[in-house]
Protein backbone atom coordinates (compact mmCIF):
# COMPACT_ATOMS: atom_id res chain seq x y z
CA UNK A 1 0.00 0.00 0.00
CA UNK A 2 1.39 3.64 -0.54
CA UNK A 3 0.22 6.23 1.43
CA UNK A 4 1.62 10.41 1.92
CA UNK A 5 1.88 10.12 5.31
CA UNK A 6 2.66 7.38 7.55
CA UNK A 7 1.52 8.38 11.00
CA UNK A 8 2.95 5.48 14.26
CA UNK A 9 0.51 5.57 16.97
CA UNK A 10 -2.90 6.78 17.25
CA UNK A 11 -2.65 8.60 20.91
CA UNK A 12 -3.74 11.91 20.98
CA UNK A 13 -0.90 13.74 18.57
CA UNK A 14 -1.57 10.85 15.85
CA UNK A 15 -5.34 11.27 15.48
CA UNK A 16 -5.28 14.89 15.71
CA UNK A 17 -2.62 15.36 12.91
CA UNK A 18 -4.42 12.52 11.08
CA UNK A 19 -7.87 14.43 11.16
CA UNK A 20 -5.77 18.16 10.09
CA UNK A 21 -4.15 16.20 7.12
CA UNK A 22 -7.85 14.30 6.18
CA UNK A 23 -9.39 17.77 6.15
CA UNK A 24 -6.63 18.98 3.99
CA UNK A 25 -6.69 16.29 1.50
CA UNK A 26 -3.77 14.94 2.60
CA UNK A 27 -3.57 10.75 2.73
CA UNK A 28 -2.58 9.48 5.89
CA UNK A 29 -2.64 5.78 7.50
CA UNK A 30 -2.82 5.67 11.31
CA UNK A 31 -0.40 2.30 12.64
CA UNK A 32 -1.55 1.68 16.28
CA UNK A 33 -0.08 -1.25 18.08
CA UNK A 34 -3.23 -1.33 20.56
CA UNK A 35 -7.11 -1.89 20.03
CA UNK A 36 -8.81 1.10 20.42
CA UNK A 37 -10.84 0.35 23.65
CA UNK A 38 -7.22 -0.02 25.18
CA UNK A 39 -6.51 3.13 23.70
CA UNK A 40 -10.02 5.09 25.29
CA UNK A 41 -9.14 3.34 28.65
CA UNK A 42 -6.42 5.33 29.35
CA UNK A 43 -6.90 8.20 32.12
CA UNK A 44 -4.11 11.01 31.09
CA UNK A 45 -4.75 14.89 30.83
CA UNK A 46 -7.20 16.86 31.88
CA UNK A 47 -6.68 20.75 31.19
CA UNK A 48 -6.50 22.05 27.60
CA UNK A 49 -5.22 25.12 26.76
CA UNK A 50 -6.89 27.39 24.20
CA UNK A 51 -4.65 26.01 21.03
CA UNK A 52 -5.43 22.74 21.24
CA UNK A 53 -9.29 23.58 21.85
CA UNK A 54 -8.93 25.69 18.31
CA UNK A 55 -7.61 22.85 16.81
CA UNK A 56 -10.19 20.67 17.76
CA UNK A 57 -12.51 23.09 16.37
CA UNK A 58 -10.73 23.86 13.39
CA UNK A 59 -10.68 20.16 12.07
CA UNK A 60 -14.16 19.81 12.68
CA UNK A 61 -13.94 18.35 16.08
CA UNK A 62 -15.46 20.89 18.62
CA UNK A 63 -18.95 20.57 19.03
CA UNK A 64 -18.80 18.12 22.25
CA UNK A 65 -15.61 19.93 23.76
CA UNK A 66 -17.46 23.41 23.16
CA UNK A 67 -21.04 21.79 25.01
CA UNK A 68 -18.89 19.96 27.37
CA UNK A 69 -15.97 21.23 28.21
CA UNK A 70 -15.61 23.60 31.47
CA UNK A 71 -13.63 26.83 31.05
CA UNK A 72 -11.47 27.80 33.82
CA UNK A 73 -11.26 31.08 34.71
CA UNK A 74 -8.30 30.34 37.33
CA UNK A 75 -6.79 27.40 39.83
CA UNK A 76 -5.73 27.74 43.61
CA UNK A 77 -2.09 27.12 45.34
CA UNK A 78 -2.92 26.13 48.38
CA UNK A 79 0.60 26.03 50.91
CA UNK A 80 1.20 26.22 54.32
CA UNK A 81 -2.70 26.65 55.57
CA UNK A 82 -3.02 29.74 52.89
CA UNK A 83 -4.49 29.54 49.72
CA UNK A 84 -3.64 31.86 46.41
CA UNK A 85 -6.01 31.74 43.82
CA UNK A 86 -4.24 32.55 40.35
CA UNK A 87 -6.76 34.79 38.83
CA UNK A 88 -5.76 33.12 34.60
CA UNK A 89 -8.70 35.79 33.35
CA UNK A 90 -7.41 38.77 35.35
CA UNK A 91 -3.60 38.14 34.67
CA UNK A 92 -3.05 37.13 30.94
CA UNK A 93 -6.56 39.93 29.23
CA UNK A 94 -8.96 37.25 29.59
CA UNK A 95 -7.60 33.74 28.78
CA UNK A 96 -8.66 30.43 30.14
CA UNK A 97 -8.26 26.92 29.79
CA UNK A 98 -10.49 23.85 29.22
CA UNK A 99 -11.10 20.94 31.73
CA UNK A 100 -11.74 18.37 29.14
CA UNK A 101 -10.54 14.59 29.40
CA UNK A 102 -7.81 13.49 26.97
CA UNK A 103 -9.90 10.37 26.92
CA UNK A 104 -13.31 12.56 25.46
CA UNK A 105 -10.76 14.21 23.08
CA UNK A 106 -9.27 11.37 21.42
CA UNK A 107 -12.83 9.69 21.33
CA UNK A 108 -13.79 13.06 19.72
CA UNK A 109 -11.36 12.11 17.00
CA UNK A 110 -12.09 8.47 16.63
CA UNK A 111 -14.98 9.31 15.22
CA UNK A 112 -14.41 11.86 13.04
CA UNK A 113 -11.64 9.98 11.86
CA UNK A 114 -14.08 6.86 11.31
CA UNK A 115 -16.47 9.21 9.51
CA UNK A 116 -14.20 10.28 6.83
CA UNK A 117 -12.83 6.83 5.84
CA UNK A 118 -9.18 8.06 6.90
CA UNK A 119 -7.55 4.41 7.39
CA UNK A 120 -6.78 3.10 10.84
CA UNK A 121 -5.16 0.04 11.73
CA UNK A 122 -5.17 -1.50 14.87
CA UNK A 123 -3.03 -4.15 16.77
CA UNK A 124 -0.62 -3.30 13.81
CA UNK A 125 2.31 -5.72 16.10
CA UNK A 126 5.62 -4.97 15.05
CA UNK A 127 5.96 -2.02 13.61
CA UNK A 128 9.31 -1.10 12.41
CA UNK A 129 10.71 2.21 9.82
CA UNK A 130 13.03 1.82 7.16
CA UNK A 131 15.06 3.80 5.06
CA UNK A 132 14.10 7.34 6.74
CA UNK A 133 17.12 9.12 5.73
CA UNK A 134 16.75 8.43 2.02
CA UNK A 135 13.89 9.66 -0.57
CA UNK A 136 11.71 6.52 0.01
CA UNK A 137 10.82 5.51 3.55
CA UNK A 138 8.97 2.31 4.10
CA UNK A 139 7.36 1.18 7.39
CA UNK A 140 6.73 -2.44 7.67
CA UNK A 141 4.15 -3.98 10.39
CA UNK A 142 2.56 -8.05 11.40
CA UNK A 143 -1.31 -8.11 10.62
CA UNK A 144 -3.64 -10.99 9.90
CA UNK A 145 -1.10 -13.18 10.03
CA UNK A 146 1.63 -11.91 7.19
CA UNK A 147 4.09 -8.08 7.13
CA UNK A 148 2.15 -5.44 5.56
CA UNK A 149 4.18 -3.00 4.11
CA UNK A 150 3.23 0.92 3.20
CA UNK A 151 5.18 2.73 1.34
CA UNK A 152 5.08 6.53 1.69
CA UNK A 153 6.91 10.08 1.98
CA UNK A 154 6.74 10.74 5.45
CA UNK A 155 6.95 8.86 8.61
CA UNK A 156 5.34 10.61 12.12
CA UNK A 157 6.21 9.09 15.19
CA UNK A 158 3.22 9.84 17.68
CA UNK A 159 3.97 6.55 19.35
CA UNK A 160 4.41 7.85 22.84
CA UNK A 161 7.87 7.54 25.06
CA UNK A 162 8.06 4.00 24.60
CA UNK A 163 7.47 3.43 20.73
CA UNK A 164 9.72 2.73 17.82
CA UNK A 165 10.03 5.95 16.12
CA UNK A 166 12.82 7.22 18.51
CA UNK A 167 14.20 3.76 19.04
CA UNK A 168 14.80 3.49 15.30
CA UNK A 169 16.91 6.28 15.30
CA UNK A 170 21.03 6.17 15.89
CA UNK A 171 21.91 6.97 19.19
CA UNK A 172 24.53 9.08 17.98
CA UNK A 173 22.15 11.63 15.62
CA UNK A 174 19.94 11.77 19.08
CA UNK A 175 21.34 14.08 21.61
CA UNK A 176 19.01 13.29 25.02
CA UNK A 177 18.05 15.51 28.40
CA UNK A 178 16.97 13.78 30.94
CA UNK A 179 15.53 14.21 35.18
CA UNK A 180 14.24 11.76 36.81
CA UNK A 181 12.20 12.93 40.05
CA UNK A 182 11.96 9.85 42.05
CA UNK A 183 8.62 10.53 43.07
CA UNK A 184 5.25 9.72 40.84
CA UNK A 185 1.49 10.35 41.29
CA UNK A 186 -1.37 7.99 42.38
CA UNK A 187 -4.27 8.84 40.23
CA UNK A 188 -8.12 8.44 41.61
CA UNK A 189 -11.04 8.48 39.04
CA UNK A 190 -14.42 9.03 40.27
CA UNK A 191 -18.12 9.83 39.78
CA UNK A 192 -18.08 12.54 42.48
CA UNK A 193 -18.86 16.03 42.53
CA UNK A 194 -15.35 18.32 42.45
CA UNK A 195 -14.09 19.48 45.79
CA UNK A 196 -13.71 22.65 44.15
CA UNK A 197 -14.99 24.56 41.93
CA UNK A 198 -11.36 25.26 40.21
CA UNK A 199 -8.28 22.92 40.30
CA UNK A 200 -6.59 22.91 43.83
CA UNK A 201 -3.14 22.36 43.79
CA UNK A 202 -1.89 21.62 47.75
CA UNK A 203 1.89 21.37 48.53
CA UNK A 204 2.12 20.06 51.72
CA UNK A 205 4.54 18.59 54.27
CA UNK A 206 3.58 15.21 53.64
CA UNK A 207 3.87 15.48 50.16
CA UNK A 208 1.72 17.24 46.64
CA UNK A 209 -1.76 16.71 46.32
CA UNK A 210 -3.92 18.01 43.54
CA UNK A 211 -7.85 18.09 43.17
CA UNK A 212 -8.80 17.89 39.52
CA UNK A 213 -11.94 17.36 38.00
CA UNK A 214 -13.76 15.84 34.74
CA UNK A 215 -17.12 17.32 34.78
CA UNK A 216 -19.69 18.65 37.33
CA UNK A 217 -20.38 14.83 38.58
CA UNK A 218 -16.68 13.18 37.74
CA UNK A 219 -13.51 13.93 39.88
CA UNK A 220 -9.79 12.85 39.27
CA UNK A 221 -8.00 13.37 42.90
CA UNK A 222 -3.83 13.06 42.82
CA UNK A 223 -1.50 12.38 46.07
CA UNK A 224 2.23 12.34 45.44
CA UNK A 225 3.99 8.76 46.47
CA UNK A 226 6.96 6.81 46.45
CA UNK A 227 7.27 5.23 42.54
CA UNK A 228 8.03 2.49 44.31
CA UNK A 229 4.37 2.26 45.72
CA UNK A 230 1.96 -0.20 44.54
CA UNK A 231 -1.86 0.29 43.38
CA UNK A 232 -3.09 -2.57 44.88
CA UNK A 233 -1.47 -1.23 48.34
CA UNK A 234 -3.91 1.99 47.74
CA UNK A 235 -7.62 1.03 49.37
CA UNK A 236 -10.06 4.00 48.17
CA UNK A 237 -10.72 4.24 51.82
CA UNK A 238 -6.61 4.96 52.44
CA UNK A 239 -6.24 7.36 49.61
CA UNK A 240 -8.93 9.81 50.70
CA UNK A 241 -7.70 10.22 54.15
CA UNK A 242 -4.28 10.97 52.45
CA UNK A 243 -5.68 12.97 49.63
CA UNK A 244 -7.67 14.92 52.48
CA UNK A 245 -4.86 15.36 54.79
CA UNK A 246 -2.84 17.61 52.41
CA UNK A 247 -5.79 19.88 51.05
CA UNK A 248 -6.68 22.60 52.70
CA UNK A 249 -9.36 21.90 55.35
CA UNK A 250 -12.12 23.90 53.66
CA UNK A 251 -11.19 22.03 50.40
CA UNK A 252 -10.68 18.18 52.58
CA UNK A 253 -14.86 18.88 53.89
CA UNK A 254 -16.07 19.07 50.65
CA UNK A 255 -14.57 15.57 49.24
CA UNK A 256 -16.79 12.99 48.53
CA UNK A 257 -15.10 9.79 48.87
CA UNK A 258 -17.05 7.63 46.27
CA UNK A 259 -15.95 4.46 44.57
CA UNK A 260 -13.13 4.48 42.15
CA UNK A 261 -13.44 4.12 38.38
CA UNK A 262 -9.77 3.91 38.30
CA UNK A 263 -6.42 4.40 39.91
CA UNK A 264 -2.95 4.13 38.78
CA UNK A 265 0.55 5.36 39.28
CA UNK A 266 3.08 7.46 36.89
CA UNK A 267 6.14 8.50 37.51
CA UNK A 268 7.62 12.43 36.80
CA UNK A 269 10.19 12.47 34.83
CA UNK A 270 11.38 15.59 32.42
CA UNK A 271 12.72 14.72 28.94
CA UNK A 272 13.71 15.59 25.84
CA UNK A 273 14.99 14.20 22.80
CA UNK A 274 16.96 16.87 20.25
CA UNK A 275 16.35 17.02 17.25
CA UNK A 276 12.81 15.48 16.43
CA UNK A 277 13.20 14.96 12.80
CA UNK A 278 15.60 12.55 10.72
CA UNK A 279 15.41 12.89 7.40
CA UNK A 280 11.94 11.70 6.46
CA UNK A 281 10.59 11.14 10.20
CA UNK A 282 9.77 13.35 12.01
CA UNK A 283 8.99 12.82 16.40
CA UNK A 284 5.83 14.20 17.71
CA UNK A 285 4.27 14.65 21.30
CA UNK A 286 5.72 11.99 24.24
CA UNK A 287 7.41 10.14 21.64
CA UNK A 288 9.85 13.30 21.70
CA UNK A 289 9.95 14.93 24.96
CA UNK A 290 8.18 14.13 28.06
CA UNK A 291 7.43 16.58 31.31
CA UNK A 292 5.96 16.14 34.98
CA UNK A 293 2.67 16.20 34.42
CA UNK A 294 2.45 19.57 37.21
CA UNK A 295 0.97 22.37 35.25
CA UNK A 296 -0.84 19.76 32.55
CA UNK A 297 1.79 20.80 29.89
CA UNK A 298 1.53 16.95 28.46
CA UNK A 299 -0.82 16.57 26.23
CA UNK A 300 -1.22 20.56 25.11
CA UNK A 301 2.65 20.00 24.19
CA UNK A 302 1.88 17.34 21.75
CA UNK A 303 -1.00 19.15 20.12
CA UNK A 304 1.50 22.55 19.50
CA UNK A 305 4.29 19.69 18.21
CA UNK A 306 0.98 18.92 15.83
CA UNK A 307 0.37 22.16 14.87
CA UNK A 308 4.33 22.38 13.57
CA UNK A 309 4.20 19.62 11.70
CA UNK A 310 0.95 19.46 10.27
CA UNK A 311 1.54 23.49 9.04
CA UNK A 312 4.90 22.64 7.33
CA UNK A 313 3.35 19.21 5.98
CA UNK A 314 0.61 21.24 4.21
CA UNK A 315 2.95 24.09 2.71
CA UNK A 316 4.56 20.79 1.41
CA UNK A 317 2.06 19.46 -0.64
CA UNK A 318 0.02 22.71 -1.52
CA UNK A 319 3.00 25.08 -2.20
CA UNK A 320 5.90 22.51 -3.02
CA UNK A 321 7.95 24.37 -0.34
CA UNK A 322 9.93 22.25 2.26
CA UNK A 323 10.41 25.37 4.72
CA UNK A 324 7.59 24.12 6.95
CA UNK A 325 9.08 21.12 7.52
CA UNK A 326 12.76 21.98 7.58
CA UNK A 327 11.75 24.49 10.25
CA UNK A 328 9.52 22.29 12.47
CA UNK A 329 12.31 20.95 15.14
CA UNK A 330 13.84 23.97 15.74
CA UNK A 331 10.08 25.68 16.43
CA UNK A 332 8.46 22.69 18.29
CA UNK A 333 11.84 22.45 20.48
CA UNK A 334 11.85 26.25 21.28
CA UNK A 335 8.09 26.09 22.96
CA UNK A 336 8.69 22.53 24.48
CA UNK A 337 11.91 23.81 26.57
CA UNK A 338 9.76 26.49 27.75
CA UNK A 339 7.10 24.11 28.84
CA UNK A 340 9.63 21.80 30.30
CA UNK A 341 11.24 24.32 32.33
CA UNK A 342 7.89 25.45 33.68
CA UNK A 343 6.45 21.99 34.86
CA UNK A 344 9.73 21.27 36.47
CA UNK A 345 9.76 24.29 38.54
CA UNK A 346 5.90 23.62 39.61
CA UNK A 347 6.82 20.46 40.04
CA UNK A 348 9.81 21.54 41.90
CA UNK A 349 8.10 24.13 44.03
CA UNK A 350 5.01 21.60 45.08
CA UNK A 351 6.50 18.20 45.97
CA UNK A 352 8.38 16.54 48.85
CA UNK A 353 11.96 16.23 47.23
CA UNK A 354 14.15 14.25 49.71
CA UNK A 355 17.02 15.53 48.18
CA UNK A 356 16.32 19.05 48.41
CA UNK A 357 15.67 18.59 52.30
CA UNK A 358 14.56 21.05 55.00
CA UNK A 359 16.32 24.26 52.99
CA UNK A 360 14.88 22.91 50.07
CA UNK A 361 11.62 22.59 51.89
CA UNK A 362 12.04 26.87 53.06
CA UNK A 363 12.63 28.00 49.43
CA UNK A 364 9.63 25.95 48.49
CA UNK A 365 7.48 28.14 50.95
CA UNK A 366 9.40 31.54 50.19
CA UNK A 367 8.75 31.31 46.62
CA UNK A 368 5.07 30.75 47.08
CA UNK A 369 4.89 33.21 50.23
CA UNK A 370 6.17 35.35 47.37
CA UNK A 371 3.73 34.18 44.03
CA UNK A 372 1.03 35.08 46.34
CA UNK A 373 2.29 39.06 46.92
CA UNK A 374 3.54 39.79 43.52
CA UNK A 375 0.76 40.32 40.73
CA UNK A 376 4.46 39.77 38.35
CA UNK A 377 5.59 36.45 39.51
CA UNK A 378 1.43 35.50 39.72
CA UNK A 379 1.39 36.55 36.12
CA UNK A 380 4.13 34.56 35.27
CA UNK A 381 2.46 31.31 35.90
CA UNK A 382 -0.75 32.49 34.65
CA UNK A 383 0.69 32.81 31.40
CA UNK A 384 2.55 29.44 31.37
CA UNK A 385 -0.82 27.85 33.04
CA UNK A 386 -2.85 28.88 29.59
CA UNK A 387 -0.28 27.98 27.37
CA UNK A 388 2.42 30.87 25.57
CA UNK A 389 1.69 31.19 21.70
CA UNK A 390 2.66 29.07 19.22
P1 LIG B 1 0.44 8.70 23.71
O1 LIG B 1 -0.81 9.19 24.29
O2 LIG B 1 1.39 7.94 24.57
O3 LIG B 1 0.05 7.83 22.45
C1 LIG B 1 0.98 7.02 21.77
C2 LIG B 1 0.25 5.92 21.04
O4 LIG B 1 1.19 5.16 20.29
C3 LIG B 1 -0.43 4.94 21.99
O5 LIG B 1 -1.77 4.75 21.61
C4 LIG B 1 0.40 3.68 21.88
O6 LIG B 1 -0.36 2.50 22.07
C5 LIG B 1 0.92 3.80 20.47
N1 LIG B 1 2.19 3.04 20.24
C6 LIG B 1 3.23 2.92 21.08
N2 LIG B 1 4.18 2.16 20.52
C7 LIG B 1 3.74 1.80 19.30
C8 LIG B 1 4.28 1.03 18.25
N3 LIG B 1 5.49 0.44 18.36
N4 LIG B 1 3.55 0.86 17.12
C9 LIG B 1 2.34 1.46 16.99
N5 LIG B 1 1.77 2.20 17.96
C10 LIG B 1 2.46 2.38 19.10
N6 LIG B 1 -0.41 14.94 30.83
C11 LIG B 1 -1.04 15.93 31.41
O7 LIG B 1 -1.01 17.05 30.88
N7 LIG B 1 -1.73 15.70 32.59
C12 LIG B 1 -1.79 14.45 33.17
O8 LIG B 1 -2.41 14.26 34.20
C13 LIG B 1 -1.12 13.40 32.58
N8 LIG B 1 -1.12 12.15 33.12
C14 LIG B 1 -0.44 11.16 32.49
C15 LIG B 1 -0.41 9.88 33.03
C16 LIG B 1 0.33 8.84 32.41
C17 LIG B 1 0.33 7.46 33.01
C18 LIG B 1 1.05 9.12 31.22
C19 LIG B 1 1.85 8.03 30.54
C20 LIG B 1 1.00 10.40 30.68
C21 LIG B 1 0.28 11.43 31.30
N9 LIG B 1 0.21 12.72 30.78
C22 LIG B 1 -0.43 13.70 31.38
C23 LIG B 1 0.86 13.06 29.55
C24 LIG B 1 -0.12 13.04 28.38
O9 LIG B 1 -1.10 12.08 28.58
C25 LIG B 1 0.71 12.79 27.15
O10 LIG B 1 1.56 13.91 26.98
C26 LIG B 1 -0.12 12.54 25.90
O11 LIG B 1 -0.78 11.32 26.00
C27 LIG B 1 0.80 12.53 24.67
O12 LIG B 1 0.09 12.08 23.57
P2 LIG B 1 0.81 11.27 22.43
O13 LIG B 1 -0.24 11.03 21.41
O14 LIG B 1 2.05 11.97 22.02
O15 LIG B 1 1.30 9.90 23.09
C1 LIG C 1 -4.78 17.16 35.70
C2 LIG C 1 -3.51 16.76 35.54
C3 LIG C 1 -2.49 17.66 35.72
O1 LIG C 1 -1.23 17.31 35.55
C4 LIG C 1 -2.74 18.96 36.08
O2 LIG C 1 -1.72 19.81 36.28
C5 LIG C 1 -4.04 19.36 36.21
C6 LIG C 1 -5.06 18.46 36.03
C7 LIG C 1 -5.88 16.19 35.51
O3 LIG C 1 -5.62 15.03 35.20
O4 LIG C 1 -7.04 16.56 35.70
Amino acid sequence: MRHQVCIVGAGPSGLLLGQILARAGIDAVILEARSAEHVLSRIRAGVLETGLVDQMRACGCGDRLDREGLVHHGFSMAFDGRTHRIDLAGLTGGRSVVVYGQTEVTRDLMEARAESGAATVYEAASVEIHDFDGAKPWVTYWKNGATQVIDCDFVVGCDGFHGVSRASVPETALTLYERIYGTAWLGLLADVPPADEELVYARHDRGFALASMRSPSRSRFYVQVPPTERVEDWSDQRFYDEFRRRLPEAVADRVVPGPSIEKSIAALRSFVAEPLRFGRLFLVGDAGHIVPPTGAKGLNLAASDVYYLAAGLREYYEDRSSAGIDAYSARALARIWKAERFSWSMTAMMHLLPETGAFGARMQLAELDYIASSEAASTAIAENYVGLPY
